[in-house]
């Protein structure tokens, strides 16, 4: 099933690529970051061009919950206590900027999107200490924070982090009309990049600045982004007749809950988990894994019917109008990696690892990009840049990470069930899982997904699985 989205968004096709071009910029990605970077970079005068494997806003872009929030979980307080004050303050910057400047762009050129200003709450059932300290965190940045114990939630709290001055939106309308204003070529598949040159299957395109928005870049050399960063799958669902809330919520306990009000519905969003792990992989098998409150944490296979109980639960007599799910690029220590795509590439640029906070982030990403590409100054380029130092907190993900891809590399070698393709990742080998959840082949060691025939869905694979010789 696709998103809310999808279903009321019809966005014009585009040409392929016809042959070799030449450009000052190219972008390859026509998701949220790739529109806009596209965007500003044509308002600063360069010419550029946007590669798109299948269609404008077809990747993570329609899949999103489409918050716009300077609000990003816990992470001010932390970001202060690793990165110090003046950069936690670029990245709290860099973020409430990007929702003023949509909010300019969306009334400059009268884009119906559903546009709403509107506060955004992190919530705890179980202790108000972290919600605390995270207000006091976000408030000497320079936020509009506050802690407070009422909430419109159909449950008792321990308290919330309000941030006033958020925002939500249709995405999909947005990028309808943003992109009309940018030339891009659909259906062109990005195989290589070397030097100025991006090889496509339409057409080679010859650029000063190469920007990859593709969600995972697909180079593994130089930046080693798949050693820097993993996937998740998180599962939403749009209710109707579930109530009204003015803000948006996000749990903070394990297993918590996101709700985000959109017309007559309610996104009710949870039960994230690596892509390609079941989440109760090395928990003791058949004893229930319940979370701070007490509530069962999905098994693989019903985390569409685990979300279903919590909707039951909290709000009797609702129906739901669709479900579907995102996938999100994890970096090590939470933070982006928008910037210079490596020091060994001069003229190649990234925008990825956005976590659950892609659209402000697009946005963010978007305006530092161009400033990189056109000289100009940009102070907060320095917390999201990919060069940033390495912290205590990135080498323990880093630990974790590397054990997912030595176990993923070492399953390949075992037989596989499926007997029409080989269920080995064409990315760099690891043996696949079965999500019945979505119905594909997930990678557990950086999130590529496959449908049942081994088809393409998500990078950083570039490539379908092989199949069996049936002869
Ligand atoms: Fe890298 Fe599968 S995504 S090995």
């Amino acid at each position: 099933m696709g998103s809310i989205w999808t279903a009321e968004t019809e966005i014009r096709s585009r040409e392929p690529l016809s042959g070799d071009i030449s450009v000052e910029a190219v972008v390859i990605g026509a998701g949220m970051a790739g529109i806009l970077a596209a965007y500003y970079l044509q308002q600063a005068g360069i010419t550029v061009a946007v590669l798109e494997a299948d269609r404008i806003g077809s990747g993570q872009t329609k899949n999103t919950t489409a918050k716009i929030t300077s609000q990003h979980n816990l992470i001010y307080d932390s970001l202060i206590r690793t990165f110090g004050n003046r950069m936690a303050e670029h990245y709290a910057r860099a973020n409430e900027e990007a929702i003023g400047e949509f909010e300019r762009l969306i009334l400059e050129k009268g884009i119906e999107c559903n546009f709403v200003k509107c506060p955004a709450f992190l919530y705890s059932r179980a202790e108000e200490v972290s919600l605390k300290r995270e207000a006091a965190a976000a408030a000497s940045l320079g936020i509009k924070a506050s802690f407070e114990t009422d909430s419109e939630l159909p449950f008792s709290v321990a308290g919330v982090t309000r941030f006033d001055g958020q925002a939500r939106f249709q995405p999909l309308r947005f990028l309808e009309k943003l992109s009309e204003e940018v030339t891009v070529y659909e259906q062109t598949r990005a195989l290589k990049a070397e030097g100025k040159q991006v090889e496509t299957d339409r057409g080679c395109v010859t650029a000063e600045h190469i920007v990859f928005a593709t969600h995972f870049p697909f180079p593994n050399v130089p930046g080693y982004y798949f050693a820097r960063m993993y996937q998740e799958r998180s599962y939403v669902m749009a209710l109707e007749g579930a109530g009204r809330l003015e803000g948006m919520y996000l749990g903070v306990d394990p297993d918590g809950l996101s709700f985000r009000p959109y017309g007559e519905f309610l996104l009710l969003g949870g039960g994230s988990h690596r892509t390609g792990v079941n989440r109760r992989e090395g928990r003791p098998a058949g004893r229930a894994v319940r979370d701070r409150q007490g509530v069962e944490m999905p098994e693989r296979g019903c985390r569409y019917g685990w979300l279903r109980e919590q909707a039951r639960a909290f709000y009797p007599g609702c129906s739901e109008a669709a479900h579907w799910s995102a996938q999100d690029c994890m970096t090590l220590d939470g933070i982006p990696y928008i910037g210079r795509f490596s020091e060994r590439r001069s003229g190649w640029y990234v925008a990825t690892g956005f976590g659950k906070w892609g659209m402000t982030t697009a946005m963010a990403g978007a305006r530092i990009l161009t400033a990189l590409i056109t000289g100009q100054e940009c102070p907060e380029a320095d917390i999201f840049s990919p060069q940033r130092h390495f912290t205590a907190r990135a080498a323990k993900e880093l630990l974790s990470h590397g054990a997912y891809t030595v176990k993923g590399l070492a399953k390949h070698l075992l037989p596989a069930e499926n007997d029409r393709i080989i269920p080995n990742c064409p990315h760099m080998g690891c043996r696949l899982e079965w999500n019945p959840d979505e119905e594909s082949y997930d990678c557990p060691c950086h999130g590529s997904r496959f449908d049942r025939e081994g088809h393409l869905i998500d990078n950083p694979a570039q490539t379908n699985c092989r199949r069996r010789n049936r002869s």
